[in-house]
């Protein structure tokens, strides 16, 4: 018995030590790694910055890179991933110290002010979050307070008390449609922040978990995978209609849109203390580990429905992201499950295999990401927000 039970304690020790090494080396490699994104950004700054004025004067910011016309990708500013570039300025600020960094996160960051009373969707929490918000964090000021306030604000202009939902895409007079995608749980960042800000309010937390809950409640199947869009009644306060929106069909599940949810759920219960989050986190999670067609290197197919297509980088390193903040909220052996898939992840996300070598993408970090397949736009290519979770994902590693 007694040595049975050292075998036993030899196979988990031998076990917990692979896991802690794989860990170990990633975070010895982070200095090159680091240093690897810092060049590019440098480069990808130095070619975008001539183009942060269209011919009409707008402001544009880096979404992608075309890589077969050799173009870069410029957005204007209301669209939903401009607070994404100045973001991962932000966290190659934090990642290497460098005051450059410092610099063009703030002027990038700066030119988004307009935003903070953008009514158009809700993707307002990306975009003033992730540039205004990383920026008040790592430089320790409260000067942008009343801008992200002010978002909160205007992302509440789209609740709708009824439902107990914020609108995601549409006009918020449209009594014929009302959608509502998991992507959305990442806008509620900002609510929860500006709850607890000295000029917010206590309702915008109240806003969040409402539509977190209602969320939770109708837009799962029971295996925890996503349905995309649900486009909401608002007579009889019921889904009236499911639309496959950027996933392969209605039946499967759109691998970003998992990874939305993993990463939003988890949040939520960080910023809530709410189990009901949390137990909720791992199903999603659990969802999408233990998926039949989860490749072998952790980075999924476009959609779960969808094996053998193209990959989606993006979705990789937003679960990464969510992953590793989620394994310090569960029990020892849950989180290194969930810790051990991350770092998984982000080898494979920081090897040849996606992550970009000189200028073949213009200088974005992670090849192969896909946008919208259904829509044919952005299929096997950068996308900027994959850079930032990527970013995001590696500086929590560090920390860990
Ligand atoms: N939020 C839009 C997308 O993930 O494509």
């Amino acid at each position: 018995m007694k040595k049975r039970l050292f075998l036993i304690g030899s196979v988990l020790t031998l076990s917990g030590f692979a896991q802690d090494s794989a860990l170990a080396n990633l975070k010895s490699r982070l200095p090159e790694i680091f240093s690897a994104c810092a060049a590019h950004y440098k480069a990808l700054d130095a070619a975008v910055t001539p183009l942060m004025k269209n011919a009409k004067g707008q402001t544009m910011v880096p979404h992608g890179y075309k890589r077969g016309k050799k173009m870069y990708d410029m957005r204007r500013i209301e669209w939903w991933t401009s607070g994404h570039f100045p973001g991962s300025l932000w966290y190659l600020y934090e990642a290497t110290g460098d005051g450059f960094f410092k610099e063009r996160a703030s002027v990038w960051t700066e030119n988004l002010k307009p935003i903070s009373t953008y009514k158009g969707n809700h993707d307002i929490g990306f975009m003033m979050y992730c540039s205004f918000g990383n920026a008040r964090r790592l430089l320790k000021t409260e000067k942008y307070d009343h801008l992200l306030v002010e978002a909160a604000n205007t992302l509440c202009l789209r609740f709708e008390p009824e439902l107990g939902l914020i609108r995601s895409w549409g006009k918020t007079d449209d009594k014929k449609d009302f959608l509502v995608i998991p992507d959305n749980m990442m806008n509620l960042e900002l609510l929860e922040w500006a709850a607890k800000a000295k000029n917010g309010e206590k309702r915008f937390a109240e806003v969040a978990r409402s539509h977190a809950d209602v969320t939770m409640k109708n837009h799962f199947r029971t295996d925890g995978g996503t349905y995309h869009v649900l486009n909401y009644s608002q007579k009889d306060l019921r889904v009236q209609e499911i639309r496959r929106g950027q996933g392969a069909s209605c039946f499967t599940a759109w691998s970003r849109g998992q990874s939305w949810a993993i990463y939003g759920y988890t949040m939520m219960y960080r910023e809530s203390g709410d189990k009901a989050y949390l137990d909720f986190a791992q199903k999603v999670a659990d969802f999408a580990i233990n998926h039949p067609n989860m490749p072998e290197d952790g980075i999924p197919y476009w959609d779960y429905g969808a094996p053998g297509e193209e990959r989606d980088s993006s979705a990789g390193a937003i679960m990464a992201s969510g992953l590793l903040e989620l394994s310090k909220f569960v029990d020892a052996k849950k989180g290194a499950i969930y810790r051990d898939f991350a770092v998984k992840q982000l080898v494979s996300l920081a090897s040849p295999a996606y992550f970009s070598e000189g200028d073949e993408v213009g200088h974005f970090l992670l090849k192969h990401g896909v946008g919208h397949k259904p829509g044919n736009s952005e299929i096997d290519t950068p996308l900027n927000y994959g850079d930032y979770y990527f970013l995001e994902a590696l500086v929590r590693v560090r920390d860990m």
